[in-house]
């Protein structure tokens, strides 16, 4: 019998519109969908996904329903499915440190949200029966993640942090999942084929050979919101520390690599830029470079990670597992904390889906 996979979101910008698509097409699709790894894990397909509840503090978004909430600016993921109407409408989220910096000049905030408390974020995760709640909030927003991460746990939902802000890696957190006996996966979504997750294939790559990498950077750009945010050095930081984390994990020494993201660019809406460069040097020191430039559409990127993310989640919360799913976290987020090379993130995150049956 189809089961359906109850899922709330936090934050309904461009990689919820991306997420929200992406359930929608699956629900009438009748072949595998491009990009999509598994069909099924833990039983449930994407098109079992059931969005049951959605926070935002935008005053633009607040109160519509969901299908028209994900195109509302400054969302600016492409459209590429229409999605019904869902009957969920976005509610009105615990503001917090949420809107700092440059987004509080082109989001208006919900009077709601100003001085909400998180606890209603709980008592509706409880109301919807939510299983899983996606934290997609700006990055920087460190107390709002942390609130949000606390509601999921008190609310038994699973929590997936696609931000780069503390959750898997906030020791008090960790516990209080362990302590509900809930599931908690982060910390920042990878791309599903983003430029860490090719900067790292490469380095992999070349450390296998033998080469030694002298000089790398990977520069970001892109025209979303993400990208306008982080345009403010006091919202990065966590991202950047990310970024070197990642690189960390293949081997590279990555306290002098510059790794983006590095622009804000307008006209490129949802599109970013990366480009890469890696300098090393092979037998008898002879110099081997390369650059690539990689454009994708970033939200669909996010997806697709989010894809596998929300279906471990909602099987590993069917088990009884408490606490960091470790075993997935090193394949889907750039921050696990568990770092492992791409080859072996891989290889156990498909060994967990093949022993879900
Ligand atoms: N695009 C990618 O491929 C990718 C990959 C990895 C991680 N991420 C991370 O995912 C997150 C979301 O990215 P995005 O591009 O969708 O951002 P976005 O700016 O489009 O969306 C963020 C949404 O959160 C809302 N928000 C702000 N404070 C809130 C609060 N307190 N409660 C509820 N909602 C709140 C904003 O109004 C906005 O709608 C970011 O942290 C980003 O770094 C994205």
């Amino acid at each position: 019998m189809k089961k359906s996979l109850r899922v709330a979101i936090a934050g309904v910008g461009s990689c919820s519109s991306s997420l929200v698509q992406v359930a929608s097409l699956a629900r009438w699709s009748t072949t595998p969908l491009a990009g999509i790894m598994h069909e099924r894990i833990g039983g449930y397909g994407m098109g079992d996904v059931e969005f049951v509840a959605a926070f935002d503090v935008d005053a633009g978004k607040v109160g519509l329903d969901l299908s028209k909430a994900i195109l509302q600016s400054p969302v600016v993921a492409d459209e590429h499915v229409t999605v019904e109407t869902t009957g969920v409408q976005v509610e009105p989220g615990p503001l917090l440190d949420g809107l700092r910096g440059p987004l509080s000049e082109v989001v208006t905030v919900h009077p709601d949200s100003a001085d909400l408390s998180p606890d209603v974020v709980r008592r509706r995760l409880v109301e919807t029966g939510a299983e899983v709640l996606v934290c997609l909030l700006p990055t920087g927003s460190t107390e709002a993640v942390q609130a949000y991460a606390r509601a999921a746990a008190l609310a038994g939902a699973a929590f997936i942090n696609a931000t780069p802000e503390p959750v898997a890696h906030e020791p008090e957190l960790v516990a209080l999942f362990e302590e509900r006996g809930v599931p908690l996966l982060g910390d920042d979504l990878r791309s599903h084929l983003g430029a860490t997750t090719l900067h790292t294939a490469l380095l992999e790559l070349l450390h296998t050979r033998g080469l030694r990498v002298v000089n790398t950077y990977q520069l970001n750009v892109g025209g979303n919101t993400d990208f306008l945010n982080l345009a403010d050095p006091a919202r990065s930081a966590a991202k950047q520390k990310s970024k070197r984390r990642a690189l960390s994990a293949a081997g590279i020494d990555a306290s002098t690599v510059a790794a983006g993201p590095n622009g804000f660019v307008p006209f490129l809406g949802d599109h970013k830029v990366g480009f890469l460069r890696i300098e090393a040097t092979s037998v008898l020191d002879s110099q081997l470079s390369l650059e690539i430039r990689m454009e994708v559409e970033d939200s669909p990127n996010a997806a697709g990670v989010l894809a596998n993310a929300i279906r471990v989640a909602a099987a590993a919360r069917d088990g009884g597992m408490a606490g960091v799913v470790d075993e997935v976290c090193a394949f889907l987020f750039k921050s696990p904390r568990r770092p492992a090379t791409e080859p072996v993130g891989l290889g156990r995150f498909q060994e967990f889906v093949a022993a879900l049956g």
